[in-house]
Order: structure tokens, then C-alpha cells, then sequence
């Protein structure tokens, strides 16, 4: 069962479970696609983590972008994380799921002046900043509202996290962070400035990384920056080592979290510094599938490909389309009489883009249901309208119970945006 997760998916009785729960239940109380998670696979997730990583001061910071349900938001509070958002909107989901103005730290490289001051007035943790302009104007707003802004540099430290190139964020030729030459001088000046407080250092260099190496070059040339900034007397609160951690979609070897946390003990250990991290596709990829149905089987004719036409779509989860990801796909229902063959998965977009999964052996009839594996991270975040079509339903599974915890989008949620329009005179708003 390659990226199902044995301690939360299971088959009973021929049926896939996710927890005590069976999908099929699940699929028919509130249709497909529908996205399902397990709190108790998020929070040994999250415990995972806690114990790996043994350095005195250890904050985690959940990466909301990675699933922003304020359901699983609401899970990440009560397991003690903080959060890492990129967004003013993501900030209103913290908000919104009760979570703690400060333990939320705001990364991202285009923030606006709107998003800046209303995290200085919710009084956010820090600011990752991501470049001089971002720095002074965190500076002018701090000053225009009489506050104090706690910030971090984010550093690049030009570093190839070995994935892929969509999802690197740590080369130079990446937009991220502050070139490695010029942190100093951004520092100093963050010193100088009356409205800034200098409380970290930041890096990030990608996505679903499996390979230690590159995230310890990081945390060496990051500590570099330490070094020198405690030479010039400025002291940092926290080190900040971004997310990254990769997990297993296929048969991938995802990163040992154990030896990296036991790594990064050994390295840090004798530093004064909070360690904080900011995992994000760690925490849920594998506690979470999109359930979708078979609507029509189109067999193969000669040597093309069979085709498995489901009701879920590239515009639910875009990851094979964009990253050429491969997510596993599972059949709910053992299918007793149906042949196993091979199959593309794909959906009723109009795209020759819109597959989830090629060339799969299953079982499948006619309204099979299926579950798509590892979809907890970046599926439902990175859901669309496109085609007109409504975004799936999501819900979260407790041991032998579940909940809705976002209804399916109709399409008068979509036309309402438009009807409520108005055309205004050219020249009005000048
Ligand atoms: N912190 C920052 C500043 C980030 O940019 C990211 C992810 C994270 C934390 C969380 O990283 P994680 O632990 O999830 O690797 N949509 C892509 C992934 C994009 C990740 C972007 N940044 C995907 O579906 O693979």
C-alpha cells in the first residue's frame, strides 16, 4: 500500500478505512470528490516531529498554506504548533480558527502595505523578510502606526535542495530570501532602525526534500550569518530552518526525521537559540486522500490507453498536472468481478493535462469509488474554479466518527461574485 499510511488507512472487511471510518460511508453521505482527513494522522504527525527534534527550545510553526481548512488549523492550536503564513488571507484563517496572533510568523516575497499593517496590529510574531524594499517598508509602516516590528531575514543561502525545480526555493536564481552577501549590511541596518527588532534568521530551500545533506548545508551557512552577527553584537532569538521534509507518494525514501532532528541537536546543541521549523507537507500529505467516483470506463480500443473517467479533476488536485506528481490510487471497494487492467485516471476537464494517475492495475466498474493517496498537502489549497467547476467538500475523520468541515461549492457560490458586479463610468474611481 505504498504511501497509504498503515497506522490510518486500512481495509475492513474489503473496504478502505481511514481510521475507524469506511470511505465508502464517508463518499456516500457527502458525494465525490470530497477530500478526507484523519486528526489522528496529522497529530502523530506532529508528535513525530516534536520527538525527533530534541533541541531545548523547539516551535513549530504549521505552514498553513499546505492545507488551510480552519478545521485542521483549529487541530494544529490544539496540538501546541504556531503558525508560517504567506498570505493576509491566511492570516484571517488563523484568526478565524482562534489561533494565536503571536505564534504566527509572515513569510512570503510580495508582502503587501494592506497585509503589513494588519499583522502589525493582530501583533504577529515576526516578519520573514525577504528582501531591502520588503524592509523598509515593514519600517515605514511600523513608524506610521507607532509600533515595533520583530523581524528575521530570510536568507538564500544558494543551496540545490535536489527537487523539483518548481518547488526549489533556496538557489540563487530563485526569487526568495536575501542573497547570502548582502545579509549583513540588511541586518545592520535593522539594527539601526527604531521601529525594527531584530529577533532571527530564516532559510527555505524547497519542497519535498528526501536527501539530509542539502538542509545541513543550509543550517551551516546560516549559522555562518550567526556567527558574524553576534560579532557585530547583535544577538539572534531563533534560527529558523523553514520546512521541506519530504514523505513518500511512491517509493520514495522520504527524509529520516529522526536522524535530521538528531543532526540538527548535535549542531545546535551548545547555541543559545529557540529552534523553530515550518513543516507543512510533513504534517499532512499522507493523512489525507480525495475521494473520487468512476462516471464512465472507456476500455481501450487497439494499443491506446484505457481510461478511468473520475469526477474529480485537475482543478481539484492539480499536483500530476503541474509537477508531473504521482499520487497512488486505491480502489474503496474490492471490485470482486472486475478484471484488474490498466488504467489512466482522469478527469472531465477539458485538457489532455487533466489526468491524476496513468497507467494504474485496478479493479474498476462502472461509479467505483477510488481514494488518491497523499492528498492532505497542496490538494485542496490549490483547488480551482476552472470549467466552472465547484470545489470538493472536505472532511475531517476522529476515530469512529467524522465531519464536514467545508461544504461543497455550488454554483451560485461561483455566479455571485459576477451578478454582484456592477460596470462604473470610465474615470469614476480617478
Ligand atoms: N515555509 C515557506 C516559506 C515555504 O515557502 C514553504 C513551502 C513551507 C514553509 C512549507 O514547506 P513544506 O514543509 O510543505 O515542504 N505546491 C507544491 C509545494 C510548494 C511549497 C512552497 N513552499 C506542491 O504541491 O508540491
Amino acid at each position: 500500500m505504498a504511501a497509504l499510511d498503515p497506522d490510518t488507512f486500512s481495509y475492513v472487511n474489503d473496504v478502505l478505512h481511514i481510521e475507524g471510518v469506511s470511505l465508502a460511508d464517508i463518499a456516500a453521505a457527502v458525494g465525490t470528490p470530497a477530500y478526507a482527513y484523519s486528526k489522528a494522522g496529522i497529530s502523530r504527525a506532529v508528535a513525530r516531529l516534536q520527538d525527533a527534534f530534541t533541541h531545548s527550545q523547539l516551535d513549530i510553526h504549521y505552514a498553513v498554506k499546505a492545507n488551510s481548512n480552519l478545521a485542521i488549523l483549529r487541530l494544529m492550536s490544539e496540538l501546541g504548533t504556531g503558525f508560517d503564513i504567506v498570505s493576509g488571507g491566511e492570516l484571517s484563517r488563523v484568526l478565524a480558527a482562534g489561533g494565536d496572533p503571536a505564534t504566527v510568523i509572515f513569510s512570503g516575497v510580495g508582502k503587501s502595505v494592506e497585509e503589513i499593517d494588519f499583522a502589525l496590529k493582530v501583533g504577529i510574531e515576526c516578519f520573514n523578510v525577504e528582501s531591502a524594499g520588503e524592509l523598509a517598508r515593514i519600517s515605514e509602516r511600523a513608524a506610521i502606526l507607532g509600533q515595533e516590528a520583530a523581524v528575521s531575514l530570510r536568507v538564500n543561502p544558494d543551496v540545490d535542495a535536489q527537487t523539483h525545480p518548481y518547488i526549489s526555493t533556496g538557489l540563487k536564481q530563485n526569487k526568495f530570501g536575501v542573497p547570502l552577501e548582502q545579509a549583513l549590511e540588511l541586518y545592520q541596518q535593522a539594527a539601526e532602525d527604531p521601529q525594527l527588532r531584530i529577533v532571527g534568521i530564516d532559510c527555505h530551500i524547497g519542497s519535498q526534500i528526501n536527501q539530509i545533506e542539502p538542509l545541513l548545508e543550509a543550517l551551516s551557512s546560516i549559522l555562518q550569518v550567526v556567527d558574524e552577527l553576534q560579532s557585530m553584537g547583535i544577538t539572534l532569538e531563533h534560527i529558523d530552518l523553514g520546512g521541506g521534509m519530504g514523505v513518500t507518494y511512491e517509493d520514495e525514501t522520504p527524509l529520516d526525521i529522526e536522524a535530521y532532528g538528531a543532526s540538527v541537536h548535535q549542531i545546535m546543541a551548545h547555541r543559545p537559540q529557540r529552534l523553530v521549523l515550518e513543516p507543512g507537507r510533513s504534517l499532512v500529505a499522507n493523512a489525507g486522500v480525495l475521494l473520487t467516483r468512476v462516471e464512465y470506463l472507456k476500455p481501450a480500443l487497439g494499443d491506446a490507453p484505457s481510461f478511468a473517467v473520475v469526477d474529480a479533476a485537475m482543478n481539484d488536485l492539480i499536483r500530476p498536472a503541474l509537477y508531473q506528481a504521482w499520487h497512488d490510487v486505491h480502489s474503496v471497494n474490492n471490485e470482486a468481478d472486475a478484471q484488474t487492467q490498466r488504467w489512466d485516471i482522469v478527469g472531465p476537464v477539458c485538457e489532455t493535462g487533466d489526468f491524476l494517475a496513468k497507467d494504474r492495475e485496478l479493479a474498476l466498474v462502472d461509479g467505483s469509488l477510488l481514494a488518491v493517496a497523499s492528498a492532505g498537502a497542496y490538494g485542496m489549497v490549490q483547488a480551482s474554479n476552472y470549467n466552472t467547476r465547484g470545489r470538493a467538500c472536505e472532511v475531517l475523520v476522529d476515530g469512529d466518527n467524522f465531519s464536514l468541515v467545508r461544504r461543497r461549492e455550488t454554483v451560485q457560490d461561483q455566479l455571485r461574485l459576477e451578478l454582484d458586479t456592477a460596470w462604473t463610468q470610465a474615470g469614476e474611481h480617478s
